[in-house]
């Protein structure tokens, strides 16, 4: 295989031009272990090392002090942070990368260890029963509070005032974490949102936050700087489950995303094996490709073949690697040399410091 290779063709996504359509994932790697909860030097180096993929979309960072889940991740709402994250974008645009960073806030995901004793929100007063991560180690999940419409109007403020510390810091955009079982998932999912006001019950109204908060972002970033992501068939993981309105309500936010000129829709292909969960949809890419207008990048187990083919069979137009990108900084002149590909360690995946973080060697350091 030569430069032909799909995933190494250019692409516009908006007005800007990526090199290459291999996209780094969103990961948290919890290396914001200070006071602030900033990005430092260790963070520019480890997304300098990766800037040869065509766009990195950075870990998942809390929108407000509210949004936090996990221990050591940063946060892009204080003027530190917005320091911090300079030196990241600075780093990635001296060696001509693009990045945007992942706007995160976690719901009822979450521990009142984060909130000073507070309950963490969420759409419903509905515990997940699942484990946070504190700093005291793994805790159960509470019952969080129930969002008023109060709290729903501050949250979009704090989407918007993120985006716009986003481009204070220098990033190329940003992409909504509406994915995974975090904050939007919740509002979208039955399992997770029993309230009756403009914010549950009909499809419509589960999906509203989300575009509601897509519009307050616009306002402060092009449409075409702004990606979200969703994952339709995430099932029995964080305390959601499939019902026959999940694939459905999915379809609708896609469709209606049409409406908008996002820079583009980040979908995953199930996480966990659902051919046999009812209502579940296990071909995410095959099918909503035919309802999305827009730029598609699909994700989850990727490697070089699968990336190619799916570009190939324009099912996608992007891919986005995780783990990939973890243990190989280079991927994408590992995918052009067809050179071997490390493997990740998942032991140091959120471990404090350097180690498993920027010390995976590039080819030329081999
Ligand atoms: C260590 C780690 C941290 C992750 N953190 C995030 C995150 O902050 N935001 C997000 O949307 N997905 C996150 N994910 C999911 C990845 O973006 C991706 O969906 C997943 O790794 C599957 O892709 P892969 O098979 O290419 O690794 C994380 C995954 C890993 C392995």
């Amino acid at each position: 295989m030569s430069k032909v290779q799909p995933l190494l063709q250019e692409i516009m996504i908006g007005d800007l031009t990526l090199k290459n359509r291999i996209i780094m994932a969103p990961m948290t790697r919890s290396r914001a272990n200070n006071r602030e909860n900033r990005p430092t030097e260790l963070h520019a180096r480890y997304y300098g090392q990766r800037s040869s993929a065509g766009l990195i979309i950075t870990c998942g960072s809390q929108v407000s002090k509210n949004a936090v889940g996990y221990i050591n991740t940063p946060g892009i709402y204080s003027e530190a942070q917005v320091e911090g994250w300079k030196l990241v974008t600075n780093a990635v645009h001296e060696n001509q990368g693009k990045i945007f960073i992942q706007l995160w806030h976690v719901g009822r995901m979450s521990h009142p260890d984060f909130h000073d004793g507070e309950l963490p929100l969420a759409p419903s007063a509905i515990n997940p029963k699942s484990k946070s991560f504190t700093y005291e180690g793994f805790k159960d999940t509470v019952t969080p509070k129930a969002m008023t419409i109060d709290d729903i109007k501050k949250t979009i403020l704090d989407f918007k005032d993120a985006a716009s510390n986003a481009l204070k810091a220098g990033f190329d955009g940003v992409e909504i974490h509406s994915s995974n079982g975090y904050l939007f998932h919740q509002f979208f999912t039955k399992c997770s949102n029993n309230r009756t006001d403009e914010y549950g019950a009909s499809i419509e109204n589960r999906a509203r936050l989300l575009f509601e908060v897509i519009d307050a972002i616009k306002e402060v970033i092009p449409e075409n700087h702004i990606g979200t992501r969703l994952n339709p068939s995430f099932h029995d993981l964080f305390g959601i489950t499939i019902d026959k309105e999940t694939i459905p309500t999915f379809e609708y936010i896609v469709k209606k995303l049409n409406n908008y000129n996002l820079a583009y829709l980040h979908l995953s292909e199930p996480f966990t094996d659902v051919t046999n969960v009812p209502f579940s949809e296990p071909n995410i890419a095959r099918h909503f490709r035919p309802l999305c207008k827009g730029t598609l990048m699909i994700n989850n187990e990727f490697n070089q073949e699968k990336g190619n083919r799916v570009l190939q069979e324009d099912l996608a137009d992007l891919v986005s690697f995780g783990k990939l990108f973890i243990s190989n900084p280079d991927l994408p002149t590992r995918f052009e040399l067809n050179r071997d590909i490390a493997s990740w360690d998942q032991k140091t995946f959120y471990t404090p410091g350097e180690k498993g973080y920027i010390d995976y060697p590039l080819l030329t350091e081999i």
